[in-house]
């Protein structure tokens, strides 16, 4: 009963939270808007007069005439500069309600699908959003790395993401239908997942995907740790 009770809550989570990220999404576009106006537009304008002062101060020659003129080719300059930090920070997402776990998740996979070519399935189960600080932090560096690999070793077609959160335990697994990862010699990004596990006293397992169907194929990478109290326990 009360998997079935989280399960509905999640369901409520989720739809709470598509509706804000289409309210962020034509928030995004607006300013996507305003920044590429600033940009074709003003900052065009302003460049184009400061060339057109900067020609008027040659034919000036040297003394107090010209140097009023450049002084204002400065001043068109530090101001195209600033328009430009603020199309920056109109660019970037807002930041005045911060980003929930799921969210964040979500973009890893957003950055890592035009990699992939395909959209990963992803699936989330318990309560994902109020994970420890240290985990969530280990938890989107392995998919963003598990990810990044299907992207660049597997050529898969196909991605299932599942991260699960019990009251003790944080599991995300990543199958792939790709190539299948072999005996690798050399391993620097998955060396950094095991360390990322070992420091919650959890694990990192690969191998392959069991199908079903009897001929394993791709990639599974299952990594997980332990929460509560061993997880408080090995921070202390
Ligand atoms: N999903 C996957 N499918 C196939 N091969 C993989 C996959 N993930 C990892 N590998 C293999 O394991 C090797 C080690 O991975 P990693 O430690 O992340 O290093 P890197 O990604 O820098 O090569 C890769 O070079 C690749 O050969
Ligand atoms: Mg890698």
């Amino acid at each position: 009963m009360a998997t079935g009770f989280a399960n509905q809550a999640s369901v409520a989570l989720e739809l709470a939270r598509a509706r804000a990220d289409r309210h962020r999404a034509a928030l995004l576009d607006e300013r996507e808007r305003i920044a590429a106006d600033l940009h074709d537009h003003v900052i065009q304008r302003l460049f184009a007069s400061g060339l057109s002062l900067q020609a008027l101060a040659a034919t000036l020659g040297p003394g107090p005439a010209a140097d009023r003129v450049l002084g204002t080719v400065d001043d068109l300059d530090t101001t195209i500069t600033q328009i430009r930090t603020a199309i920056f920070q109109l660019q970037q997402v807002p930041s005045a309600t911060p980003r929930g776990l799921r969210a964040r998740l979500l973009d890893v996979v957003a950055d890592v699908t035009p990699a992939l070519g395909f959209d990963p399935a992803v699936r989330f189960a318990g309560l994902i959003d109020t994970l420890p600080d240290a985990a969530s932090h280990d938890l989107l560096a392995v998919l963003r790395e598990a990810l990044t690999n299907t992207a660049r070793h597997a050529q898969a077609t196909a991605v299932e993401v599942a991260i699960i959160a019990t009251a003790r335990r944080l599991t995300v697994e990543v199958r792939d239908d790709g190539v299948g990862i072999g005996d690798t010699g050399r391993r620097s990004g998955l060396a950094h997942l095991q360390h990322r596990a070992e420091r919650h006293g959890g694990t990192l397992d690969l191998g392959p995907p069991e199908t079903g169907s009897g001929d394993p194929a791709g990639t599974r990478l299952t990594w997980s740790i332990p929460l509560g109290e061993a997880d408080l326990d090995q921070l202390a």
